[in-house]
C-alpha cells in the first residue's frame, strides 16, 4: 500500500509519549522489571497456545515463513504505516474483553462476546499463502474456522448480497488512529458468495498460538485468493448489506485498489507491475499465480466477469 500524499513518518513520531512514561514507571517499581524489559525489547513475543486445532483443507505444502517474519513485518496502518510499527506500537491495544456487533440484513441480529463468537466452532489449521498488493508475499499457518458456518448462525435474508466488516475505532490505543494516514475506522467487505466460499477464513490464531495485536487479534478474516488488504484485522462489525459497501483502500484511491482484489499477474497495479512477487526469507521473485494458487476452487465466482474492469 501506498500513500504518496503523506510526508514520511517514522515509528518514533508515532511513539506514544505517555506510554513509555507508564512503562517507565511500572518498571521502576518491579523487581522484575530487568527481565521484563528484556522480554519487551524481543518484539516477536509469543501468545497463548490454542487446544483442540486439527489441520483443514486447502493447506499448502510450501515452506511456512518464520513466526518472526510474520510477527514483526506487517501492514496494521492503525498501528504506524512501517513495517515494523505494528509490533512495536502494540503495548496499549487491549484486545480482551471482546465483542463483535452482527447487523443489518439477517434474522438475528446483536452483539456477542468474541469467545461465544468462536466457541461453537472446531478450530482448524490452514497453510495459506498471503499476496500482498505492494509485492511480498508470506505463507503462514493460520487457526481459526469457516467464514460460513460463523456467518449462517446470524440467518442472513435473500437482500444480504455483501457482507461488510469494521476494525474497531479506539484512537487511544491505535496511535495510526490519531493520524489521517486512512479514513477510520478501516473498513472491507465481500460479495455473499466470496463470504461463503470455503476458502475464506475467520483467523483467530497462527502457529497453534493466539493471534498476535500485531496479527489483527483477536480476530481477523483471511481470504486467501485476494490481495492481503482485504484480510480485515481486529473485527468489531459484521454487516449484512444489499448495496456494495464503500471499501477504505478502494475510497483512498479508487484507481489502484479495487473492490475484487483478486490476485492477478495479468492486471498491473497502475504504478507496477503485478506479475512477480518477493516470498519473505527468499532471495529471487517467483511468479505470481492467478488468484495466488486458488483458481481451481474460486475462478468460477467470476465467470463472464471482466478482470481487468473488475479489478
Ligand atoms: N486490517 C486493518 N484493520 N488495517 C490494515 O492496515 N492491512 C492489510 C490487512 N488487514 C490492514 C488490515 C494489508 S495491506 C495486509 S497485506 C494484511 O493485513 C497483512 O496482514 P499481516 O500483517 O498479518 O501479514
Amino acid at each position: 500500500m501506498s500513500l504518496r500524499w503523506l510526508p514520511s513518518l517514522r515509528g518514533s513520531e508515532v511513539t506514544d509519549r505517555r506510554l513509555y512514561l507508564d512503562r517507565r514507571r511500572f518498571l521502576a517499581t518491579t523487581a522484575a522489571g530487568v527481565l521484563l524489559s528484556a522480554v519487551a525489547s524481543t518484539r516477536s513475543s509469543r501468545a497463548a497456545p490454542l487446544s483442540g486445532v486439527v489441520p483443514g483443507p486447502f493447506s499448502t505444502d510450501e515452506e511456512q515463513t518464520p513466526f518472526s517474519d510474520v510477527t514483526t513485518y506487517n501492514n496494521f496502518y492503525e498501528l504506524g504505516p512501517d513495517k515494523d510499527d505494528p509490533a512495536k506500537n502494540a503495548g496499549r491495544f487491549r484486545v480482551r474483553p471482546w465483542s463483535v456487533a452482527i447487523e443489518g440484513e439477517c434474522a438475528k441480529p446483536g452483539v456477542i462476546a468474541y469467545e461465544d463468537l468462536i466457541r461453537p466452532h472446531r478450530l482448524e489449521e490452514r497453510v495459506y499463502r498471503l499476496r500482498c498488493v505492494e509485492g511480498w508475499s508470506m505463507v503462514i499457518p493460520w487457526v481459526g474456522m469457516p467464514l460460513a458456518k460463523v456467518l449462517e448462525r446470524f440467518e442472513p435474508n435473500s437482500r444480504a448480497k455483501f457482507v461488510e466488516f469494521t476494525t474497531i475505532y479506539a484512537p487511544d490505543q491505535l496511535p495510526g488512529q490519531r493520524l489521517p494516514l486512512l479514513n477510520w475506522p478501516y473498513r472491507e467487505a465481500l460479495r455473499m458468495d466470496e463470504a461463503m466460499h470455503p476458502l475464506t477464513i475467520f483467523a483467530v490464531g497462527l502457529y497453534g498460538e493466539e493471534l498476535l495485536p500485531q496479527n489483527g487479534a483477536p480476530i481477523r478474516l483471511v481470504v486467501p485468493w485476494k490481495y492481503g488488504f482485504k484480510s480485515i484485522k481486529s473485527i468489531v462489525s459484521i454487516r449484512f448489506r444489499e448495496d456494495q459497501p464503500v471499501t477504505t483502500w478502494s475510497q483512498a484511491a479508487p484507481s489502484e485498489y479495487g473492490f475484487y482484489a483478486n490476485v492477478n499477474p495479468n492486471v498491473d497495479h497502475p504504478r507496477w507491475s503485478q506479475a512477480k512477487e518477493r516470498r519473505i526469507g527468499e532471495f529471487f521473485r517467483r511468479e505470481t499465480l492467478m488468484f495466488n494458487g486458488y483458481a481451481d476452487q474460486v475462478a468460477g465466482l467470476y465467470a463472464g466477469m471482466d478482470l481487468a474492469r473488475h479489478y
